[in-house]
């Protein structure tokens, strides 16, 4: 039987994220859009695209969630984007709404799938997800982690002058200025990567890592990033459908690994068909460890306004 993958959001995230899925191979898409004529526009427009580029995966484009039953996947990216001057965090109050909602509606009609969050601020927006949903921890999980560091490997490479493929890391913890993006796992053709680049360097890189966000955000001036974010989630979508157990780092429910427990922090994670499989701990230094900490208290305030959002529901 084939795949199905539910994208909520036709936006600027959504589209990529179907057009993705459909060029992969990865299965058939329902795009799901309160604006139900870009929806549907954006579906006829990727189905056309079929012929052309040698897909078979259709595309569906509605506001409505009945054509959602029986999902394997709901990628979430309904939302608003961040406009210039607006935090992530800003964010939190209007999208918490939405994500409620289209949540609530997609789970009902998909009790079995695996939920990926994509909406911002993320790893708040995956707690509320999962809250909402009722679903096992081990199927709801968050996009950040590997767009960080796609980021990361990227300006790392350019700074080395090597292929991008050359580049190993992971950055963990939230998805927000405070993210920790990880040097002992960060490796250059094998090499410590702290060995190949001057500190002060790395340090520069780093700090656009963790603003690279807003660097897309400030030059497109109507909206944020919309390629790597899309490119991550499918990465994620594929290493589940074809129960690869890939190691990537998402956004996942913690209970006492690295020290943190009742949250969703990005962490490296072993994904396939049940979704989470399990978390890869390793011990991390002293410096990482408190950065990591630091990061996960942000995300708490963030989640106890969620918890708040929620009561009033
Ligand atoms: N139900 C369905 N769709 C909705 C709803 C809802 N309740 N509310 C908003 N949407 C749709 C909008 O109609 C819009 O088409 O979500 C889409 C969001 O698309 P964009 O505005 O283009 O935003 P995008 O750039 O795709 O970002 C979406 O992903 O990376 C994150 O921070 C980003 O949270 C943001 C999300």
């Amino acid at each position: 039987m084939g795949r199905k993958i539910t994208v909520i959001g036709a936006g600027h995230v959504g589209a990529s994220v179907a057009q993705q899925v459909l060029a992969q191979q990865l299965g058939d898409v329902v795009l799901v859009d309160i604006a139900e004529e870009l929806a549907q526009g954006k579906a006829l427009d990727l189905n056309q695209a079929g012929s052309v580029l040698g897909f078979t995966g259709q595309a569906v484009g509605t506001a409505k969630f009945e054509y959602t039953i029986d999902s394997d996947i709901i990628i979430v990216t309904a939302g608003s984007p961040r406009k210039p001057g607006m935090s992530r965090d800003d964010l939190l109050k209007i999208n918490f709404d939405i994500v409620h909602t289209v949540v609530g509606h997609a789970v009902s009609a998909s009790p079995e799938a695996i939920i990926l969050v994509v909406t911002n601020p993320l790893d708040a927006m995956t707690y509320a997800a999962w809250r909402t949903s009722g679903f096992p921890a081990q199927r709801v999980i968050g996009m950040a982690g590997v767009l960080d560091s796609a980021r990361f490997r990227l300006f790392l490479a350019e700074a080395l002058g090597v292929s991008v493929h050359m580049v190993e890391a992971m950055v963990l913890g939230g998805h927000g200025d405070d993210m920790v993006p990880c040097l002992p796992l960060t490796r250059v053709g094998g090499a410590a990567v702290t060995d190949q680049l001057p500190a002060e360097d790395l340090a520069r890189i780093i700090e656009r890592t963790r603003t690279g966000g807003g660097e897309i955000v400030k030059l497109l001036k109507t909206g944020s990033a919309y390629y790597a974010p899309a490119a991550s989630v499918v990465r994620m979508a594929a290493a589940i459908l074809r129960d690869e157990k890939a190691v990537l780092p998402c956004a996942a429910w913690l209970q006492g690994e690295y020290g943190q427990r009742d949250l969703f922090l990005g962490v490296p994670v072993v994904l396939g068909r049940e979704g989470v499989i399990r978390i890869m701990e390793f011990g991390l230094s002293a410096e990482d460890q408190s950065a990591l900490q630091r990061s996960a208290e942000a995300v708490r305030a963030l989640n106890r306004q969620v918890d708040a959002l929620l009561q009033g529901k």
